[in-house]
Order: C-alpha cells, then structure tokens, then sequence
C-alpha cells in the first residue's frame, strides 16, 4: 500500500511538472458521472458509489486549488435526475445534507465559497435551509468558489431567463431593443461568473446531459473514461494537460 502511494505521487509530480502553472483553467465544470455503474460492477449497491463520489470531490477540489483554479462547478443532481427511484433520489437527498454538515466548518476554514445552482424549491425543508446557511456563512470567502449545480437543468436555465426578460419588457423597465447577450448572462443563474474554459466528464459518455447549456458554448471538453468514484489527481492532471494542447480559436483562424 505505502509502495503503491509512492509511486502514485510521484506519477503526479511528473505529470504536475508538465503543467504550465500559468495557463491553468480559472473555472472548471465537471459532471461527476459513473458512481452507479462503479458500484455495481463491483457487485456494490449504488449508493456506495455516491458515497465513495463525495471523498473524490473533495480530493479533487484540494487538487483544482492548490493548481491556482479559482471556480469548480459541479453537477450534483440534475432535473432528470428526479426519474431515479425515489430510494436513490432519497439517498442522494441524505447525502447532500450530510455531508454539508459534516464538511462545512472545514469548506469555511479553507475560505471556500460554496453556491448551489438550481432551484432548491423542491428539496425538504431541513435540506433547504442548510444549503442556504452555508451559502450566507461562506459568501465572503474570496479564494476558491465551489458551484454545486442541484436540481439544476439548462433549458429550463434558459427558459426562466427568457421569462424574466418578458416580464421586465411587458412592464417597460426594459426595452426588447436592449435584450443581448449581457443582459442574459445577468439573468442566469450562474450571474457573475465566468464561463467555463473547461468541462470533464467522467464515466466515458460523451453528452452533455442538460449541464450549462449557455454556459458550455465555446469550453473545451475533456471525456474521461474513469468513473467518478475512481477518478483522482492523476485523472484530472491529465484533463489539464490535454486542456493545455489544445487550440482555442473561437471561431477565428491563426
Ligand atoms: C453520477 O453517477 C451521480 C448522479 C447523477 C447523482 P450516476 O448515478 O449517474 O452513475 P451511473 O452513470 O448510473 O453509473
Ligand atoms: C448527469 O449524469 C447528471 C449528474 C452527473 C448529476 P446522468 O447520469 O444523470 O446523465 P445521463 O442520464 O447519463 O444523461
Ligand atoms: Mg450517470
């Protein structure tokens, strides 16, 4: 075991070494996805996989910010998540509560931001309420955000934009003249934020599955062919790596 994380870490020195510290991604949006499935090919319940997810995140946000990252967003629970039977959406439900309890003395210490993005509405009453204090008790934290994207789905994202935007135009305070770009972004839920430079996804499926479709439009994508409970440092130094070969042209040419 202690031979095994030697050689480990020192797989991650080399592949740190080949970083260019200055181009690292400032945001970073994952969909955390595979836990199921690496439950049960290891004849596990599904549950364990959820569970072995959440001390992966935290490795993994430990890693983003000592890279010099300064936004995770991760999704958690997506609208369509809601189909699952309602033992797993209960488990995850648990989960989420518990683990912000145990974990969010330790997020506030290490003056992370935590925001939940999607609508909360839904959620019972106790989860509601811890989700929002620890927003409040973390809002001033300046060094690293961390988004968790709960209940959250990108068309339905668009969708209540598009409706405040009517409103503010059906009662005059804006003019449709003035509906752009800008004052979109100022009505998402992720307001504020820079896009992401690059989205990871685990578990080797090559879809997007309703996640920042705005945000999404020009991020480079990295598919993972590890599940979320097996993913780790060495996974997601390889994600920056390839971020950094590629050639970002937004349309333009050289
Ligand atoms: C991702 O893992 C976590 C959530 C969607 C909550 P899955 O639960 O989707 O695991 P698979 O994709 O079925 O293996
Ligand atoms: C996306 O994964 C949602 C989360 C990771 C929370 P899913 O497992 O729900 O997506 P599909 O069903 O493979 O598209
Ligand atoms: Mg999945």
């Amino acid at each position: 075991m202690r031979l095994k994380n030697i050689s480990t870490n020192n797989m991650n020195i080399k592949l740190s070494n080949e970083i260019d510290k200055q181009r690292i991604p400032e945001h970073i949006a994952i969909i955390m996805d595979g836990n199921g499935r690496w439950a049960t090919k290891k004849g596990l319940p599904r549950s364990f996989g959820h569970n072995k997810g959440v001390s992966v995140l935290k490795e993994i946000i430990k890693v983003s910010k000592n890279l010099g990252c300064k936004v995770l967003t991760v999704y958690a629970f997506s609208t369509e998540n809601w189909s699952r039977p309602s033992e797993e959406v209960d488990f995850l439900l648990n989960l989420f509560e518990k683990v912000l309890k145990k974990e969010i003395d330790e997020i506030h210490k290490e003056l992370i931001k935590i925001k939940f993005i999607g609508d909360l509405s839904p959620f019972p009453k106790t989860l509601k309420s811890i989700l929002n204090s620890s927003e409040a008790l973390t809002q001033n934290n300046k060094n690293f955000t961390l988004n968790v994207c709960v209940n959250y789905g990108g068309r339905q994202e668009i969708v209540k934009v598009a409706k405040e935007i009517a409103l503010k135009s059906f009662s005059g305070e804006i003019k449709p003249s003035e509906v752009d770009e800008e004052l979109f972004n100022s009505e998402l839920l992720t307001q504020g934020i820079k896009d992401p430079e690059l989205l990871i996804r685990t578990s080797g499926e090559k879809r997007i599955s309703n996640f920042l479709l705005w945000q999404l439009a020009y991020s480079e994508i990295y598919i993972s062919e590890v599940f979320w409970p097996d993913f780790d440092e060495f996974e997601f130094l390889k994600a920056i790596i390839d971020y950094q070969s590629r050639n970002r042209r937004f349309g333009g040419i050289e």
